[in-house]
């Protein structure tokens, strides 16, 4: 059975029933931990990895509870007998649902219309994927829906713009943050249920538009711009929530062009991507040619990329169920990556920064690990960028005062025939990256004092001795100047982000 295109429209009953529908969910329990303890899982999975898993959940929600009742029925897409889903949300309510057309017919029990998945304190409804994806259809809350949740910003009193909100998931997540929120898709039904999704939620403030990108917002300018864009790198025009219908990843790079223009100074703009990596190309340059000219700085965070075989598969195997289908379409996606060159695909997200008009940079890291307040760290390293900017030159970073940062973490050498090498530190909230230092320098840094520059420091370390100069100079600042850029050492006046 597809999924049926409900609702074609918003009436007040719709509302009115979907804070009902709140309501039942909240009161049994229906949240991320409890339908993991349920099902059996670490995480909530994708649609197809429960359509796959299918047999089993339904197993396990076999019981008579509410909440078993309700997963099979919101998260499992199962027929429900009437008389389970009455003794779950009482009958007054199940006729309710299903006149406005939540739960439909099939056969002697209900289905529903809808799933409905619990994200942190929200509840979100949206489209059930199936086999053959239709324009209209409105992703749910999908693992990349996660990731960007994560990484966002977070300004209170900020104005901002969810650009392809779908769902309306991170419009609805940051409403909690963000003074004002506007949200925008081209799919006139996302904008439906993203409406239905507030409604559900008790969230009223939100501007919903429907239109292409930035076109609905012309004029206007926001501190917070977020983008979950259909980013898959494909030749498949069909599943318009996924795939950008456009020539490999040229709807990201029309995204992180046009941003700016609609950032006040200060503002950020942040873009999940999948970028296309062409044989004999450098990803990063052509990363850095779409931040060009932007009054912005850019930093790209990058999560790993994919061999484009391996990155079809995967996809197709979230799409399509039987292995033959997958097979077919296999050749198709190679075909079109061979005809543009392309390689492997890049996966992370792009951070932009509308600047003051001096000197715009762009950096390009790894994530190595997944810091528990990624958007509170993303703020923090632009601002060590900026302070990095301010001791450009040597002496300017000798007067500075400095401090190692509070979550630094020191991995000794492992061998006792290593022991004088080097040491290794990261920061518990940092995005994993490891700088190696000689012990003798490790001392050095965890003795630097908030009330000494960095140069009287160095002059009380060493002693009597003279401050080294020339190359030695320049290696001892080369080596702290990497130290701030990781957070490691922190500036120790007027450093306002703070460690969560
Ligand atoms: C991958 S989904 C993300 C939905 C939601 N933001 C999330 O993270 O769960 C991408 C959304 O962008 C919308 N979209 C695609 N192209 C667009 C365009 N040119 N202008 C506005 N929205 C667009 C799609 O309709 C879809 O809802």
């Amino acid at each position: 059975m597809s999924p049926l295109p409900w609702p074609e429209s918003l009436t007040p009953r719709h509302f009115e029933a979907m804070q009902c529908v709140r309501d039942v969910l909240f009161q049994v329990g229906y949240e991320e931990k409890k339908l993991c303890a349920l099902l059996g899982t670490k995480e909530l999975t994708t649609f197809a990895e429960r359509h796959r898993k299918m047999p089993l959940y339904l197993q396990r929600t076999r019981g008579d509870t509410a909440l078993e009742t309700l997963v099979r029925l919101f998260w499992l897409r199962g027929s429900v007998p009437s008389d389970a889903v009455a003794r779950a949300v009482g009958t007054e309510l199940m006729k309710d649902w299903e006149q406005i057309g939540l739960l439909i017919q099939d056969g002697d029990g209900l289905r529903a219309a809808v799933e409905i998945q619990p994200f942190g304190e929200l509840f979100i409804a949206a489209d059930w994927p199936g086999k053959t994806s239709q324009p209209w259809q409105v992703m749910g809350v999908a693992p990349t829906t996660r990731t960007l949740a994560d990484f966002l910003i977070r300004r209170p009193g900020a104005n901002a713009l969810d650009l392809g909100t779908g769902s309306g998931a991170l419009a609805l997540r940051a409403s909690r943050f963000h003074e004002q929120v506007s949200a925008v898709d081209c799919n006139s039904r996302a904008v439906t249920l993203a409406q239905l999704n507030a409604a559900m939620n008790d969230v009223r403030d939100i501007r919903w538009k429907v239109g292409d990108l930035f076109e609905p917002v012309t004029g206007e300018s926001f501190d917070l711009i977020f983008c979950n864009p259909p980013f898959v790198v494909a030749p498949e025009t069909a599943l318009e929530s996924t795939h950008s219908c456009q020539l490999a990843d040229q709807l990201c790079q029309r995204i992180v062009g046009q941003a700016p223009e609609f950032l006040r100074p200060g503002g950020y703009c942040q873009v999940l991507c999948n970028w296309a990596q062409r044989k004999g190309e450098d990803w990063g340059e052509r990363l850095r040619g779409w931040c060009h000219e932007q009054d912005c700085d850019a930093w790209v965070l990058h999560s790993h990329s994919e061999d484009a075989a391996d990155y079809a598969f995967g996809r197709l195997g979230e799409m399509h169920d039987g292995p033959e289908t997958v097979g077919r379409s296999l050749d198709e996606w190679m075909a079109y990556y061979e005809r543009e060159n392309i390689e492997a695909v890049g996966f992370g997200l792009i951070t932009l920064r509308r600047g003051s008009g001096e000197k715009n940079w762009f950096r390009c890291t790894p994530i190595l690990r997944m810091p528990p307040r990624a958007g509170d760290e993303i703020e923090r390293e632009f601002a060590l960028v900026d302070f990095l900017q301010t001791v450009e030159d040597d002496q300017s970073l000798l007067h500075a005062r400095l401090t190692i940062s509070e979550d630094v973490q020191i991995q000794k050498s492992l061998s006792p025939a290593e022991a004088t090498r080097e040491v290794y530190l990261w920061r518990d909230h940092g995005f994993g990256e490891k700088v190696g230092l000689d012990p003798k320098l490790l001392e050095f840094v965890k003795r630097l004092h908030t009330k000494r520059t960095l140069r009287d420091h160095l002059q009380e370390f060493i002693g009597t001795r003279e401050l080294p100069q020339g190359r030695r100079l320049q290696q001892f600042l080369k080596v702290i100047r990497r130290l701030i850029e990781l957070g490691i050492c922190i500036p120790a006046d007027n450093f306002s982000t703070q460690i969560a």
